[in-house]
């Protein structure tokens, strides 16, 4: 593990990192939304060390990194004018777009599909890394396969121990929840929202206002074009049940339960109870900021149970909502 500064990358730092890189090696890295688990995208035998790593499965297809849209629309077969719009309004930034991939890109990293995602993220040391590369880095959360996105350089040695060769430390992720992926490849279909994420679907529609977005059901799970989307997906090992605040004192003889909460009503019903409870902000960013970070302590602390208190079905909550909804499926 190595510190970096979030706001001035020292050179010595960035250059380490990519030269273990260019041997071939995996590099975990800050982005503004979680940490990456980063290797030179367009060399197969390098991206492939990233699903052995994460024990992910081939076909899950990753995200490459890029540095501005020139980079790219060079992988892309084709650039289409929404495409550069949305670039244009949210890069660098925390939307993902899927776009028709360019012959360059290996089937590895998209697992066998003709489309690319790319984003061009916000953080100073992830550009600093791309650009010091030269080339788009492939790179998913920095987790272990279906385990929690890590938030913090600690969660990402906690996920994945020594098969990662080098984690850059820049501290806490500015949003701490994945970007947004919205599907972009079919020019005569309305651009599709993959995945709630740390963009809102309200400044997506400002820029496209025909994009649609269907939120996780049993139904759209089974239907989903993207193949990393399946639910199961973002959970802590204990068991995650949602429930109303009444619920967060019923008793569960003989496991070890913990509770999530936001609401003032919640917290009051939990005040004289032995219950190990997480209280988080009743803000919808600042409490996506600390999910994550919360489910690596229940973790830490060996829960069976994990009770977390129903947040808002409000739009501001849609990238909580989501998380919530496959960390308990
Ligand atoms: O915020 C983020 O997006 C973080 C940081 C590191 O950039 N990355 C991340 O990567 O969350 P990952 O691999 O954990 O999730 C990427 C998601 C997956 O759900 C995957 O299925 C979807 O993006 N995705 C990537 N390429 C795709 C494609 N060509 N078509 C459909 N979905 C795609
Ligand atoms: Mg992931």
């Amino acid at each position: 593990m190595l510190p970096v500064s979030r706001e001035t990358p020292e050179p010595e730092v960035i250059l380490a990192a990519a030269e273990v890189l260019a041997r071939g090696g995996l590099v975990a890295f800050p982005t503004e939304t979680v940490y990456g688990l980063g290797a030179r995208g367009l060399r197969a035998d390098e991206v492939e060390k990233i699903f052995v790593a994460k024990q992910r499965p081939s076909g899950h297809p990753l995200i490459l990194h890029v540095d501005g849209e020139a980079m790219a629309s060079a992988l892309a077969s084709r650039w289409s004018d929404r495409a550069s719009r949305l670039a244009r309004a949210f890069w660098p930034g925390p939307l993902t777009l899927v776009v028709p991939r360019a012959p360059s890109v290996p089937d590895v990293v998209t697992g066998g599909l003709a489309t690319v995602g790319l984003r061009m993220p916000r953080h100073p040391v992830a550009l600093a890394l791309i650009a010091r590369v030269g080339e788009p880095l492939a790179a998913p959360s920095a987790n272990a396969h279906m385990h929690v996105s890590p938030t913090m350089a600690a969660h990402v040695v906690q996920s994945l121990g020594d098969r990662v060769d080098l984690v850059l430390d820049a501290g806490p992720c500015d949003h701490g929840i994945e970007s947004t992926v919205i599907d972009l490849a079919r020019d005569d279909e309305a651009p599709r929202v993959l995945r709630a994420g740390a963009a809102s679907l309200d400044a997506i529609r400002a820029v496209v206002p025909e994009a649609v977005y269907e939120p996780l059901t049993v139904a759209t799970d089974v239907a989903r074009a993207s193949p990393g989307l399946a639910s199961k997906h973002y959970a802590p090992r204990a068991r995650v049940v949602l429930v109303d605040a009444p619920h967060l004192v019923d008793e569960h003889p003989g496991l070890r339960v913990g509770a999530i909460v936001w609401s003032e009503e919640a917290r009051a019903l939990l005040a004289h109870r032995s219950r190990t409870v997480f209280t988080l902000p009743p803000d919808p960013e600042a409490f996506a900021r600390a999910l994550f970070a919360t489910f690596y302590e229940a973790d830490a602390a060996g829960l069976d149970l994990l009770l977390i208190e129903r947040v808002p079905a409000t739009p501001p909550w849609w990238a909580v909502t989501d998380r919530l909804a496959r960390a308990s499926s």
